[in-house]
């Protein structure tokens, strides 16, 4: 089946034209005026409307048993909430416990994922124990096509690794090509401030943040950019939250670390004061690491809008009420995750585009071209160009309209950006080829989602201390 999209602007992160897609099967076939389609093609006017590269969500959060819950999305809800929202691949933290093998982990997830997802996607797979398996395991991962790592340096006892494993992870990921991805915090201080916190009665969701205050983030961002640094590994930062953590990383990176920046977007438009909200209001807020103060929500917007700060992801980890009401009188205890699978692309182009705060061109790059260039994706997705899977969002910047968790697709009760305005929606979502979204309504194949298999692109770089030049 052929399609010909008219009349639109297409805007990708190098530049925007008025042109014509025509898309043959799964692919697009030509970008340009004029273009020679064959009978029978179905045509969709696009004048007047904006057209993006399929966006990516390089950090999600679906099948999670955390915190003595699970997140509350299932393949099915989070992937067409994803596509509602633009967002037509997405990169799911495939995060087993210490407890469990990492193939075991790696297989269940990919149970979980296949046949329900409605659009693309592809895992980054954490390393949570480091024993005499696990190497192996990790090595048939990534021949199965995940090329990416994910570790804690927080969730004591939990998810974290503690620095010998992290030490390994990353010699076998810089061994193989591998990015490794890395949620920076250190678990013992955030442990004992909670402890010390508790003991002195202050169990309210607004003691969240004073437990893992900022110096706590910086300092495990500056040691995962240290240990980058010693094995030659390649590290990407996720969900980075504030000023210090982003200058631990500037550095990093400006003394030539391997070290790409990710920050989601709760961190972009809600400060700590939604955290300290009464009760269950509160309670909604508490992510990790937490809503920081409001001065460094627009030291995260220039940082994003120079390229210090690569990409824009969710972090999407939905609870419900009851599931955060586990954590009633002790924030230790509250369920850590906010959603926004659904609401990023609109969001980040209202508070971004619309207001000037975000070129529409490095929009497209930190939410589409450059996560897929990252992770192994490019050119195949995150841009407009021929020989590239037909995943297209056609954007109405006419739409006027709120978040609201009434209308979300997302499996949860609420929404944490209730009530906030946007300026603008997708009109139509393609998932290479086929038309998923109409007018916010998922009208598509439930199960067309493929697994994204990547190749390793990171080549060796000799660790600083064995005082090579870079080999890549
Ligand atoms: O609070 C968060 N971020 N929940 C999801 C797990 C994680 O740390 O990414
Ligand atoms: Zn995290
Ligand atoms: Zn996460």
């Amino acid at each position: 089946m052929a399609l010909l999209i008219k009349g639109g602007e297409v805007v990708t992160a190098e530049g925007r034209s008025r042109s014509d897609i025509y898309v043959e099967g799964e692919t697009i076939a030509a970008v340009g005026r004029k273009l020679c389609v064959a009978p029978g093609t179905e045509e969709i006017d696009a004048t007047g409307k904006l057209i993006f590269p399929g966006f990516i969500d390089p950090h999600v959060h679906i099948h999670l048993p955390f915190m003595a819950t699970f997140a509350k999305d299932t393949h099915a809800t989070a992937s067409q909430a994803a596509l509602i929202g633009g967002t037509t691949t997405f990169i799911e933290m495939c995060c087993p416990s210490r407890n469990e093998d990492a193939l075991e982990g790696y297989n269940t997830w990919k149970q979980k994922a296949e046949g329900n997802s409605a659009c693309d996607y592809a895992f980054h797979m954490a390393v949570s124990r480091y024993d005499e398996n696990t190497e192996g395991q990790l090595r048939e991962i990534v021949r199965d096509g995940t090329a990416s790592f994910k570790i804690f340096l927080a969730y004591k006892n939990f998810f974290g690794v503690n620095d010998e494993e992290m030490f390994h992870v990353l010699r076998l990921a810089a061994e193989l090509g591998v990015i490794t991805t890395a949620h920076c915090e250190n678990a013992e201080l955030v442990a004992q401030l909670q402890q010390q916190l508790l003991a002195e009665g202050k169990t309210g969701p607004e003691w969240h943040e004073p437990s893992r205050p900022e110096a706590v983030e910086a300092e495990g961002t500056s040691r995962f950019a240290t240990f980058l640094e010693q094995t030659g590994a390649a590290g990407y930062v996720v969900h980075l939250s504030c000023a210090p953590a982003l200058q631990a990383a500037v550095a990093a990176k400006l003394r030539g670390v391997r070290l790409s920046i990710e920050s989601v977007l709760p961190h972009f438009l809600l400060d700590k004061s939604f955290a300290e909200r009464e009760g269950i209001e509160g309670m909604k807020h508490v992510m990790s690491p937490p809503l920081r103060d409001k001065r460094n929500l627009s030291v995260l917007w220039d940082a994003l809008q120079a390229g210090l700060i690569d990409t824009v992801g969710t972090d999407h980890c939905p609870f419900d009420v009851e599931q955060k009401l586990l954590g009633e009188g002790n924030f230790a205890q509250i369920p850590n995750g906010i959603g926004g699978i659904e609401d990023r692309v609109n969001l980040m182009y209202t508070y971004g585009v619309k207001r000037g705060r975000l070129d529409i061109h490095r929009f497209v790059d930190a939410l589409s071209a450059r996560p897929a260039k990252l992770f192994g994706l490019f050119p195949r997705k995150g841009t407009i160009a021929a020989g590239s899977d037909a995943d297209l969002v056609i954007y109405d910047t006419d739409y006027r309209g709120n978040v609201s968790a009434a209308a979300q697709r997302s499996a949860n009760d609420y929404n944490g950006f209730e009530g906030f305005s946007i300026e603008g929606r997708p009109s139509v979502v393609t998932v290479r080829g086929k038309v998923q979204v109409r007018e916010g309504v998922f009208v598509g194949e439930p199960g067309r989602g493929r697994m994204l298999r990547r190749e390793p692109q990171y080549g060796a770089r000799k660790s600083v201390n064995a005082g090579g030049s870079d080999a890549r």
